[in-house]
Protein backbone atom coordinates (compact mmCIF):
# COMPACT_ATOMS: atom_id res chain seq x y z
CA UNK A 1 0.00 0.00 0.00
CA UNK A 2 1.38 3.05 -1.10
CA UNK A 3 -0.18 6.37 1.01
CA UNK A 4 1.44 9.45 -0.74
CA UNK A 5 2.57 12.67 0.26
CA UNK A 6 -0.74 14.95 -0.10
CA UNK A 7 -2.63 12.55 1.90
CA UNK A 8 -0.79 12.60 5.04
CA UNK A 9 -3.05 15.21 6.69
CA UNK A 10 -4.53 12.47 8.93
CA UNK A 11 -8.16 13.84 8.85
CA UNK A 12 -10.55 15.32 6.47
CA UNK A 13 -13.88 16.81 6.74
CA UNK A 14 -16.80 15.13 5.45
CA UNK A 15 -20.54 14.62 5.22
CA UNK A 16 -21.53 11.45 7.42
CA UNK A 17 -24.56 10.23 9.32
CA UNK A 18 -24.11 9.03 13.11
CA UNK A 19 -27.20 7.26 12.21
CA UNK A 20 -30.14 6.92 9.38
CA UNK A 21 -32.65 9.35 8.85
CA UNK A 22 -33.88 13.06 7.20
CA UNK A 23 -31.80 16.01 5.70
CA UNK A 24 -30.91 16.82 9.07
CA UNK A 25 -28.96 13.87 9.60
CA UNK A 26 -26.64 14.89 7.40
CA UNK A 27 -23.58 16.41 9.95
CA UNK A 28 -20.18 17.60 8.56
CA UNK A 29 -17.85 16.05 10.98
CA UNK A 30 -13.79 15.54 10.76
CA UNK A 31 -12.75 11.69 9.52
CA UNK A 32 -9.69 9.96 9.19
CA UNK A 33 -8.67 9.73 5.73
CA UNK A 34 -9.71 5.86 4.61
CA UNK A 35 -6.40 4.20 3.24
CA UNK A 36 -6.02 2.55 -0.11
CA UNK A 37 -5.67 -1.11 -0.91
CA UNK A 38 -3.22 -1.86 -3.63
CA UNK A 39 -5.86 -1.71 -6.23
CA UNK A 40 -7.48 1.61 -5.17
CA UNK A 41 -6.58 5.19 -5.73
CA UNK A 42 -6.93 7.63 -3.06
CA UNK A 43 -9.23 11.23 -4.68
CA UNK A 44 -9.15 14.28 -3.13
CA UNK A 45 -12.77 15.16 -3.95
CA UNK A 46 -13.85 18.58 -5.40
CA UNK A 47 -16.97 17.91 -6.40
CA UNK A 48 -19.83 14.96 -5.82
CA UNK A 49 -22.96 14.19 -7.74
CA UNK A 50 -25.76 14.35 -5.60
CA UNK A 51 -28.12 11.75 -6.76
CA UNK A 52 -31.92 11.17 -6.91
CA UNK A 53 -31.25 7.70 -4.15
CA UNK A 54 -29.04 9.28 -2.24
CA UNK A 55 -32.66 10.14 0.14
CA UNK A 56 -33.34 6.70 0.09
CA UNK A 57 -29.53 5.69 1.21
CA UNK A 58 -29.85 8.49 3.64
CA UNK A 59 -32.85 7.08 5.29
CA UNK A 60 -31.30 3.57 5.60
CA UNK A 61 -33.31 1.48 3.13
CA UNK A 62 -30.63 1.61 0.85
CA UNK A 63 -28.56 -0.71 3.25
CA UNK A 64 -31.53 -3.03 3.76
CA UNK A 65 -32.55 -3.86 -0.02
CA UNK A 66 -28.59 -4.57 -0.45
CA UNK A 67 -28.68 -6.85 3.26
CA UNK A 68 -25.18 -5.00 3.98
CA UNK A 69 -24.15 -4.21 7.61
CA UNK A 70 -23.70 -0.49 8.05
CA UNK A 71 -20.97 1.25 9.47
CA UNK A 72 -21.18 4.67 11.35
CA UNK A 73 -20.20 7.36 10.61
CA UNK A 74 -22.05 6.65 6.97
CA UNK A 75 -20.21 8.89 4.15
CA UNK A 76 -22.83 9.15 1.15
CA UNK A 77 -22.04 10.07 -2.40
CA UNK A 78 -21.94 7.84 -4.93
CA UNK A 79 -19.96 9.56 -7.88
CA UNK A 80 -17.81 12.72 -7.61
CA UNK A 81 -14.51 13.62 -9.44
CA UNK A 82 -11.01 15.20 -8.36
CA UNK A 83 -7.52 14.42 -8.02
CA UNK A 84 -5.55 11.31 -7.61
CA UNK A 85 -3.61 12.13 -3.98
CA UNK A 86 -2.31 8.26 -3.59
CA UNK A 87 -2.06 4.88 -5.68
CA UNK A 88 -1.90 1.37 -4.54
CA UNK A 89 0.54 -0.65 -5.74
CA UNK A 90 -1.10 -2.73 -8.47
CA UNK A 91 -2.59 0.02 -9.92
CA UNK A 92 -1.18 0.76 -13.34
CA UNK A 93 -3.58 3.56 -15.60
CA UNK A 94 -3.30 6.33 -12.53
CA UNK A 95 -0.84 8.54 -10.81
CA UNK A 96 -0.77 11.00 -8.34
CA UNK A 97 -2.11 14.05 -9.64
CA UNK A 98 -4.26 12.84 -12.34
CA UNK A 99 -7.61 14.22 -12.58
CA UNK A 100 -10.34 11.62 -12.43
CA UNK A 101 -14.13 11.11 -12.14
CA UNK A 102 -15.15 7.41 -10.47
CA UNK A 103 -18.58 5.80 -9.21
CA UNK A 104 -18.80 3.61 -6.64
CA UNK A 105 -21.85 2.26 -4.99
CA UNK A 106 -22.23 2.06 -0.69
CA UNK A 107 -18.42 1.87 -0.59
CA UNK A 108 -17.94 0.83 2.94
CA UNK A 109 -14.99 3.09 3.23
CA UNK A 110 -17.18 6.06 3.00
CA UNK A 111 -18.04 8.03 -0.37
CA UNK A 112 -17.67 11.39 -1.93
CA UNK A 113 -19.57 13.29 0.42
CA UNK A 114 -15.84 14.04 1.75
CA UNK A 115 -12.61 15.26 0.84
CA UNK A 116 -11.05 12.43 0.17
CA UNK A 117 -12.32 8.69 -1.30
CA UNK A 118 -10.47 5.33 -1.87
CA UNK A 119 -12.13 3.87 -4.72
CA UNK A 120 -10.87 0.68 -6.71
CA UNK A 121 -8.98 1.87 -9.57
CA UNK A 122 -11.43 0.13 -12.31
CA UNK A 123 -14.31 2.40 -11.18
CA UNK A 124 -12.39 5.06 -12.05
CA UNK A 125 -11.61 6.94 -15.33
CA UNK A 126 -9.62 9.92 -16.57
CA UNK A 127 -11.70 13.32 -16.65
CA UNK A 128 -12.60 13.71 -20.61
CA UNK A 129 -11.49 16.68 -21.91
CA UNK A 130 -14.08 19.82 -22.25
CA UNK A 131 -15.76 18.46 -18.41
CA UNK A 132 -15.76 21.17 -15.85
CA UNK A 133 -15.01 18.76 -12.45
CA UNK A 134 -18.53 19.45 -11.04
CA UNK A 135 -20.20 17.83 -14.61
CA UNK A 136 -17.52 14.83 -14.45
CA UNK A 137 -18.57 14.54 -10.55
CA UNK A 138 -22.25 13.64 -11.58
CA UNK A 139 -21.69 12.49 -14.89
CA UNK A 140 -20.63 8.78 -14.05
CA UNK A 141 -23.77 6.93 -12.19
CA UNK A 142 -26.42 8.47 -14.13
CA UNK A 143 -24.36 8.19 -17.62
CA UNK A 144 -23.29 4.16 -17.18
CA UNK A 145 -26.80 3.76 -16.25
CA UNK A 146 -28.22 5.29 -19.15
CA UNK A 147 -25.44 3.76 -21.23
CA UNK A 148 -26.13 0.72 -19.83
CA UNK A 149 -29.90 0.80 -20.96
CA UNK A 150 -29.82 1.76 -24.11
CA UNK A 151 -27.26 -0.59 -25.29
CA UNK A 152 -26.87 -4.04 -22.69
CA UNK A 153 -31.11 -3.57 -21.80
CA UNK A 154 -32.75 -2.43 -24.91
CA UNK A 155 -30.35 -3.29 -27.61
CA UNK A 156 -30.94 0.16 -29.18
CA UNK A 157 -30.07 0.30 -32.79
CA UNK A 158 -29.51 2.90 -35.54
CA UNK A 159 -32.59 3.82 -36.75
CA UNK A 160 -34.73 3.09 -34.24
CA UNK A 161 -36.69 5.07 -32.74
CA UNK A 162 -36.30 5.97 -28.61
CA UNK A 163 -39.16 7.35 -26.35
CA UNK A 164 -36.75 8.84 -23.24
CA UNK A 165 -39.43 9.55 -20.30
CA UNK A 166 -37.78 12.22 -17.61
CA UNK A 167 -35.55 13.56 -20.41
CA UNK A 168 -34.43 16.78 -18.49
CA UNK A 169 -33.53 14.52 -15.35
CA UNK A 170 -30.19 13.00 -14.71
CA UNK A 171 -30.41 10.03 -16.99
CA UNK A 172 -32.82 10.99 -19.17
CA UNK A 173 -30.64 13.99 -20.58
CA UNK A 174 -27.40 12.32 -20.65
CA UNK A 175 -29.81 9.43 -22.80
CA UNK A 176 -31.02 11.92 -25.23
CA UNK A 177 -27.29 12.74 -26.34
CA UNK A 178 -26.03 9.23 -26.17
CA UNK A 179 -29.53 7.91 -27.94
CA UNK A 180 -28.80 10.19 -30.57
CA UNK A 181 -24.91 9.29 -31.00
CA UNK A 182 -26.21 5.66 -31.17
CA UNK A 183 -28.31 6.79 -33.83
CA UNK A 184 -31.84 6.40 -32.62
CA UNK A 185 -34.36 8.82 -33.34
CA UNK A 186 -35.67 10.44 -29.65
CA UNK A 187 -38.88 11.04 -28.49
CA UNK A 188 -38.53 13.28 -25.50
CA UNK A 189 -41.16 13.38 -22.44
CA UNK A 190 -39.51 16.09 -20.65
CA UNK A 191 -40.84 18.29 -17.54
CA UNK A 192 -42.14 21.46 -17.39
CA UNK A 193 -41.54 24.12 -20.48
CA UNK A 194 -38.13 24.54 -19.69
CA UNK A 195 -37.74 20.33 -19.72
CA UNK A 196 -38.83 20.55 -23.40
CA UNK A 197 -36.60 23.39 -24.48
CA UNK A 198 -33.72 21.43 -22.34
CA UNK A 199 -34.48 18.19 -24.06
CA UNK A 200 -34.86 19.53 -28.16
CA UNK A 201 -31.30 21.42 -27.30
CA UNK A 202 -29.81 18.21 -26.64
CA UNK A 203 -31.01 16.96 -29.85
CA UNK A 204 -34.41 15.31 -29.10
CA UNK A 205 -36.05 14.74 -32.35
CA UNK A 206 -39.65 16.23 -30.86
CA UNK A 207 -40.01 17.19 -26.82
CA UNK A 208 -43.23 16.71 -25.28
CA UNK A 209 -44.23 17.98 -21.33
CA UNK A 210 -45.05 14.80 -19.59
CA UNK A 211 -46.57 16.81 -16.97
CA UNK A 212 -49.28 19.21 -19.26
CA UNK A 213 -49.01 17.71 -23.00
CA UNK A 214 -51.12 14.69 -24.58
CA UNK A 215 -47.98 12.68 -24.74
CA UNK A 216 -49.75 9.55 -26.33
CA UNK A 217 -50.92 11.48 -29.03
CA UNK A 218 -47.72 13.05 -29.54
CA UNK A 219 -46.18 9.82 -29.40
CA UNK A 220 -47.96 8.12 -31.77
CA UNK A 221 -47.86 10.93 -34.92
CA UNK A 222 -44.07 10.90 -34.18
CA UNK A 223 -43.76 7.25 -34.79
CA UNK A 224 -47.23 6.09 -36.85
CA UNK A 225 -46.25 2.11 -36.58
CA UNK A 226 -44.91 2.66 -32.67
CA UNK A 227 -42.22 3.25 -30.95
CA UNK A 228 -39.77 0.57 -31.31
CA UNK A 229 -37.71 1.11 -27.45
CA UNK A 230 -38.62 3.76 -24.28
CA UNK A 231 -36.10 4.17 -21.25
CA UNK A 232 -37.82 5.53 -18.47
CA UNK A 233 -36.72 7.36 -15.54
CA UNK A 234 -39.87 8.66 -13.79
CA UNK A 235 -43.15 6.20 -12.87
CA UNK A 236 -46.89 6.43 -12.85
CA UNK A 237 -50.19 6.82 -14.45
CA UNK A 238 -49.32 9.04 -17.11
CA UNK A 239 -45.63 6.90 -17.69
CA UNK A 240 -48.23 3.68 -18.33
CA UNK A 241 -50.66 5.86 -20.34
CA UNK A 242 -47.56 7.35 -22.57
CA UNK A 243 -45.94 3.56 -22.79
CA UNK A 244 -48.90 2.52 -25.02
CA UNK A 245 -47.22 4.38 -27.72
CA UNK A 246 -44.70 1.52 -27.57
CA UNK A 247 -45.22 -1.01 -30.94
CA UNK A 248 -46.07 -4.24 -30.30
CA UNK A 249 -42.53 -6.92 -30.10
CA UNK A 250 -40.78 -3.23 -28.61
CA UNK A 251 -39.18 -3.01 -25.49
CA UNK A 252 -39.51 -1.20 -22.69
CA UNK A 253 -36.03 -0.52 -19.68
CA UNK A 254 -35.93 1.43 -16.34
CA UNK A 255 -33.33 0.97 -13.66
CA UNK A 256 -34.64 -0.47 -10.38
CA UNK A 257 -35.77 2.73 -8.06
CA UNK A 258 -37.91 4.25 -10.27
CA UNK A 259 -41.67 4.17 -8.87
CA UNK A 260 -44.37 3.36 -9.34
CA UNK A 261 -42.30 0.96 -11.48
CA UNK A 262 -43.92 1.06 -15.50
CA UNK A 263 -46.32 -1.47 -16.79
CA UNK A 264 -46.15 -2.25 -20.18
CA UNK A 265 -48.55 -2.91 -22.92
CA UNK A 266 -49.27 -6.28 -23.77
CA UNK A 267 -46.54 -7.79 -26.25
CA UNK A 268 -43.93 -5.33 -25.47
CA UNK A 269 -40.92 -6.62 -23.16
CA UNK A 270 -40.03 -4.62 -19.81
CA UNK A 271 -37.04 -5.36 -18.05
CA UNK A 272 -36.04 -3.48 -14.77
CA UNK A 273 -31.98 -3.52 -14.34
CA UNK A 274 -28.96 -1.94 -12.69
CA UNK A 275 -25.87 0.73 -14.22
CA UNK A 276 -23.16 -2.00 -14.44
CA UNK A 277 -19.71 -0.38 -14.68
CA UNK A 278 -16.66 -1.61 -15.87
CA UNK A 279 -13.12 -0.36 -17.66
CA UNK A 280 -14.73 -0.89 -20.47
CA UNK A 281 -18.28 0.52 -20.29
CA UNK A 282 -16.54 3.91 -18.55
CA UNK A 283 -14.23 3.84 -21.73
CA UNK A 284 -17.53 3.28 -23.84
CA UNK A 285 -19.09 6.45 -22.72
CA UNK A 286 -16.41 8.61 -22.77
CA UNK A 287 -15.97 8.02 -26.39
CA UNK A 288 -19.06 8.46 -26.98
CA UNK A 289 -19.29 12.00 -24.98
CA UNK A 290 -15.82 12.87 -26.90
CA UNK A 291 -17.54 12.30 -30.40
CA UNK A 292 -18.57 15.85 -30.45
CA UNK A 293 -20.25 18.87 -28.07
CA UNK A 294 -21.92 17.02 -24.89
CA UNK A 295 -23.48 18.41 -22.34
CA UNK A 296 -23.27 17.14 -18.63
CA UNK A 297 -25.80 19.48 -17.14
CA UNK A 298 -25.46 20.55 -13.66
CA UNK A 299 -28.66 22.54 -12.99
CA UNK A 300 -27.92 23.40 -9.32
CA UNK A 301 -24.31 23.40 -7.27
CA UNK A 302 -24.03 23.69 -3.46
CA UNK A 303 -21.24 23.93 -0.94
CA UNK A 304 -20.62 21.14 1.51
CA UNK A 305 -22.44 23.41 4.18
CA UNK A 306 -25.61 23.22 2.46
CA UNK A 307 -25.77 19.49 1.83
CA UNK A 308 -29.36 19.24 3.97
CA UNK A 309 -30.48 21.94 1.21
CA UNK A 310 -28.72 20.40 -1.45
CA UNK A 311 -31.40 17.18 -0.57
CA UNK A 312 -33.98 18.96 -0.15
CA UNK A 313 -33.60 20.72 -3.75
CA UNK A 314 -33.77 17.02 -4.96
CA UNK A 315 -37.45 17.27 -4.12
CA UNK A 316 -37.98 20.28 -6.78
CA UNK A 317 -38.24 20.70 -10.17
CA UNK A 318 -34.77 21.07 -11.73
CA UNK A 319 -32.80 20.18 -14.90
CA UNK A 320 -30.05 18.13 -15.46
CA UNK A 321 -28.01 17.02 -12.19
CA UNK A 322 -26.92 18.76 -8.16
CA UNK A 323 -23.44 18.40 -7.35
CA UNK A 324 -21.71 18.97 -4.18
CA UNK A 325 -19.04 21.28 -4.15
CA UNK A 326 -16.45 19.40 -1.45
CA UNK A 327 -13.50 21.66 -1.47
N1 LIG B 1 -30.75 1.08 -10.38
C1 LIG B 1 -29.80 1.90 -10.81
O1 LIG B 1 -28.72 1.48 -11.20
C2 LIG B 1 -30.07 3.37 -10.82
C3 LIG B 1 -29.05 4.27 -11.17
C4 LIG B 1 -29.36 5.64 -11.24
C5 LIG B 1 -30.64 6.08 -10.93
N2 LIG B 1 -31.58 5.17 -10.55
C6 LIG B 1 -32.97 5.61 -10.27
O2 LIG B 1 -33.54 6.02 -11.51
C7 LIG B 1 -34.49 7.05 -11.28
C8 LIG B 1 -34.16 8.26 -12.15
O3 LIG B 1 -32.89 8.75 -11.80
P1 LIG B 1 -32.46 10.20 -12.27
O4 LIG B 1 -31.11 10.44 -11.71
O5 LIG B 1 -32.65 10.36 -13.71
O6 LIG B 1 -33.54 11.08 -11.47
P2 LIG B 1 -34.09 12.54 -11.76
O7 LIG B 1 -32.96 13.43 -12.09
O8 LIG B 1 -34.96 12.88 -10.63
O9 LIG B 1 -34.94 12.37 -13.11
C9 LIG B 1 -36.29 12.02 -13.17
C10 LIG B 1 -36.94 13.06 -14.05
O10 LIG B 1 -38.27 12.68 -14.36
C11 LIG B 1 -39.01 13.88 -14.43
N3 LIG B 1 -40.45 13.58 -14.41
C12 LIG B 1 -41.22 13.20 -13.38
N4 LIG B 1 -42.50 13.04 -13.80
C13 LIG B 1 -42.51 13.35 -15.11
C14 LIG B 1 -43.53 13.41 -16.10
N5 LIG B 1 -44.80 13.09 -15.83
N6 LIG B 1 -43.20 13.78 -17.34
C15 LIG B 1 -41.92 14.11 -17.64
N7 LIG B 1 -40.91 14.08 -16.76
C16 LIG B 1 -41.22 13.70 -15.51
C17 LIG B 1 -38.50 14.69 -13.25
O11 LIG B 1 -38.84 16.06 -13.41
P3 LIG B 1 -39.02 17.09 -12.16
O12 LIG B 1 -37.69 17.72 -11.94
O13 LIG B 1 -39.98 18.10 -12.61
O14 LIG B 1 -39.52 16.28 -11.01
C18 LIG B 1 -37.02 14.44 -13.39
O15 LIG B 1 -36.44 15.38 -14.26
C19 LIG B 1 -34.42 7.36 -9.77
O16 LIG B 1 -35.46 6.65 -9.14
C20 LIG B 1 -33.07 6.79 -9.35
O17 LIG B 1 -33.05 6.43 -8.00
C21 LIG B 1 -31.33 3.84 -10.50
Amino acid sequence: MAQTSQAKAQTMRAVALDKFGGPEALKIQNLPIPQIEDNEILIRVEAAGVGAWDPIEREGRFVEIMGVKPKFPYVLGTDGAGTVAAVGEKVRDFKEGDRVYAAELANPKGGFYAQYTAVNADNASLIPQRLTVEQAAVLPSDGLTALTGLQKVLGLKSGESLMVYGASGGIGHLAIQLAKRLGANVFAVASGDDGVQFAKKLGADRAVDGRGEDVLEAAKKFATNGIDAALVTAGGEETDEALLAIRQGGRIAYPHGVMPEPTAPEHVAIEAYDGETSPALIARLNELIGAGPFEVHVGRTFQLEEVSNAHKALGEHHLGKIALRIQ
